[in-house]
């Protein structure tokens, strides 16, 4: 296995050790981007870097790096790994201090990076879409901004696991946010209807990327909040995410959606998203 970046060196994994005071570690301060990798190319990596000083921002985190350091640690990243399809983890912390909530005052941030084999995804899904549950949306008000302190991404994935569904389809206050893991995008009245970006979903970069799929060849779609009745008669509902792509949900709660097939409007966009690849 290729090494890793920690803090300014390269070395193998088995290798890479982190305080236990580390902030990351104990309290979850930090935040982190997932950046596909398609024949050695990362795929929309100004996006993602983009949206990493965002939510470094978003956490009064100092950017530790520029968008160059980034590119220079992702390209040898890339160079070196085993595979040609990869996923870069990028995860940064608010350092090693005392255990106190407040900001440590002169600590560095800690900067972390892997390559990761991309698993495909199953051709089974593509073919026959997958199932998922819904559940209350019971995360922050800040799920805009990309952070480790994925607790309650873990729970809500785990309880969709445990009833042998994918995904876990997040409903707040009677309107669907995203997924545990994923942007949600569902077909109501042959459009396309993508819940708008706000501080309630991740502002996904697949999201963004199909958006612009569906405005360049003219497909319906409306950024509109879209209520769970509406998801629960809709003709088509896709997730979206950096590793998983675009994948059909084909039952929701133990009920089929539209025919219980992936529909046209989602093989129209897998073809085109594929295409931009
Ligand atoms: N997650 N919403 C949430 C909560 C996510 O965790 C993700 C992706 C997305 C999709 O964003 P993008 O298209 O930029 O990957 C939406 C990554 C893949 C992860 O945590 O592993």
């Amino acid at each position: 296995m290729s090494n890793i970046y920690l803090n300014g060196q390269w070395l193998p994994i088995e290798q890479a050790q982190i305080s236990v005071l580390d902030r990351g570690f104990i309290f979850g301060d930090g935040v982190y981007e997932v950046i596909p990798v398609y024949s050695r190319k990362a795929f929309a990596l100004d996006a993602h870097l983009q949206r990493l000083d965002n939510s470094l921002k978003g956490i009064r985190l100092a950017a530790p790096l520029n968008h160059d350091q980034w590119r220079t640690i992702i390209s040898q990243l890339v160079g070196e790994a085993d595979q040609e399809d990869s996923s870069i983890y990028l995860q940064i912390s608010r350092g090693v201090a005392p255990r106190d909530h407040a900001f440590p005052k002169n600590t560095s941030a800690t900067v972390f990076a892997m390559a990761k084999p991309m698993a495909p995804v199953p051709q089974d899904w593509l073919e026959n879409g997958i199932k998922v549950v819904t559940h209350t949306d019971d995360r922050w008000l800040h799920c805009d901004l990309k952070t480790t302190a994925l607790l309650a991404n873990v729970l809500l994935r785990q309880y969709a696991v445990d009833q042998g569904a994918v995904e876990c389809v997040l409903i707040r206050d009677g309107f669907v946010t995203e997924g545990a893991a994923s942007n949600i995008i569902v077909v109501h009245d042959n459009t396309l209807l993508f819940p708008p970006r706000n501080n309630l979903i991740l502002p996904g970069i697949t999201y963004d990327l199909i958006i612009d799929l569906a405005q360049q060849h003219r497909l319906p779609f409306k950024e509109a909040p879209v209520p769970q009745t509406v998801l629960l008669q809709s003709s088509e509902i896709m997730m979206t995410s950096s590793t998983r792509e675009i994948v059909p949900i084909t039952q929701i709660d133990g009920k089929p959606v539209g025919n219980g097939q992936p529909g046209p409007l989602f093989k129209q966009l897998l073809t085109l998203y594929q295409s931009l690849k």
